[in-house]
């Protein structure tokens, strides 16, 4: 299948397109289905204001308006067919009740002076902080007050990205956490980026886009597929300042070992570099790998982790997250990190919803934890079904069993 890569730019024929208009059509040679964009323009006002450089230098993939487009196609010729979307993902059971009332009992006790709150703390609720703690990363050495929590991991991406130089070197799995957003200017249409890539494009450390390639040029992309076991060749990776790392990783779903995380954190050791450790799906290993890069000895000095209540408790549409920064992290002279993280989420962010927080805390409680729905449990028998209907159309599975 090929994705057709366009550059932002062809969607911004300078200040004659204030509307443009999205015509999808397909042509089917070889199997091979193509969408083909036609703009229609209006002329319209524009301001004197330039782009961002960074702005013009993201691109936009095709893979889910391919989708999007197969999937019209199909229902069109079989109306009663029933289509699993497996492109875009998103949360799909209710939250439990017992998380969900003393959600709204927070909100209710909102509208009493008793109960009133206004500004919390930037860093989160000290209980929760703690609890996360405790609970998650019980004998890893985590404090309360190294956890910060946020309104989501996708939005810590971003904040990170802000500590940091554009002179800063990253570098990503490849393939990495997409992200899908739906363009204002453009009808139905879900465009294609990747979270770690573009918030390092926005930050202008990517360099230029190559459209030979499809990368970045300042971007290491470690190659993650079966032929590696889905893990890169340290031992051939270049040196770079930042790796973002995902374990259970998306879009493969593969968790990586305890060894695999030991290999990643002394290469980061020897290289001065810093991890930025994503575990938003940890609560679905289930086969011992590690859930936290802290479950590794010397991560405290070399690594981020950023994580989530959204795929752990279905908080995609409340929005609770957290990142852990040790405090042994450092920076070349010396100082630490988390003091400038503290400086970041003060300055850019005013800390989370005190109702999500509520949930959090709830969700983290003995009956709470009982209860919650994205248990590993869930997810395998998802993945069981997933296997069981596309073997027989010869769909290759890798590890099904770890996460
Ligand atoms: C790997 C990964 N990290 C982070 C996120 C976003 O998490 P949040 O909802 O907390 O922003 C997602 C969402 O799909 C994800 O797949």
């Amino acid at each position: 299948m090929n994705y057709l890569h366009f550059s932002s730019r062809i969607f911004m024929p300078s200040c004659i397109s204030s509307q443009p208009k999205t015509i999808w059509t397909s042509s089917n040679s070889e199997n091979e289905s193509k969408v083909v964009k036609l703009l229609q323009t209006q002329k319209g006002h524009c301001t004197k204001v330039s782009r961002s450089v960074n702005m013009e230098n993201l691109q936009n993939g095709y893979l889910f308006p391919e989708i999007f487009m197969r999937e019209n196609l199909h229902t069109q010729k079989y109306p009663n067919a029933r289509v699993i979307r497996l492109g875009i993902g998103n949360t799909t059971e209710p939250i439990p009740d017992i998380i969900t009332s003393t959600m709204a009992e927070h909100a209710n006790a909102l509208s009493t002076v008793e109960g009133y709150r206004g500004y919390g703390a930037e860093q989160g609720h000290m209980a929760l902080r703690m609890a996360i703690a405790e609970k998650l990363y019980h004998n890893m050495g985590i404090q309360g007050d190294e956890i910060f929590v946020s309104d989501g991991a996708q939005c810590d991406i971003s904040r990170l990205q802000m500590l940091l130089g554009s002179n800063v070197t990253v570098a990503v799995q490849d393939p990495s956490f997409p992200v899908i957003y739906a363009n204002p200017l453009l009808f139905m249409d879900h465009v294609l980026g990747h979270a770690y890539i573009d918030s390092s494009v926005i930050a202008g450390r990517a360099g230029n886009f190559q459209e030979e390639t499809g990368k970045y040029k300042n971007i290491v992309y470690l190659n993650c597929s079966p032929e590696n076991n889905f893990f890169p060749d340290l031992s051939t990776a270049s040196r770079v300042d930042l790796i973002f790392f995902c374990s259970p990783n998306n879009p493969t779903g593969n968790a990586a070992s305890w060894h695999q995380l030991k290999q990643l954190v002394e290469f980061a050791k020897a290289n001065g570099s810093i991890i930025v450790y994503d575990s938003s799906y940890a609560a679905y290993i289930s086969d011992g790998s590690p859930r936290s890069i802290y479950e590794i000895p010397g991560a405290r000095e070399v690594a981020i982790e950023i994580s989530s209540f959204s795929k752990f408790a279905g908080f995609t549409g409340v929005r609770l997250g957290w990142t852990v920064v040790p405090e042994e992290l450092l920076y070349a002279d010396g100082f630490p990190v988390i003091k400038d993280y503290n400086r970041i989420v003060c300055t850019c962010f005013n800390g989370a919803s005190n109702i999500a927080q509520a949930g959090g805390l709830a969700c983290l409680s003995e009956d709470g934890y009982q209860v919650r729905i994205y248990t590993p449990f869930l997810v395998h028998t998802l993945i069981r079904s997933l296997v069981n209907l596309f073997h027989p159309v010869s769909f290759s599975f890798y590890n099904p069993h770890n996460r």
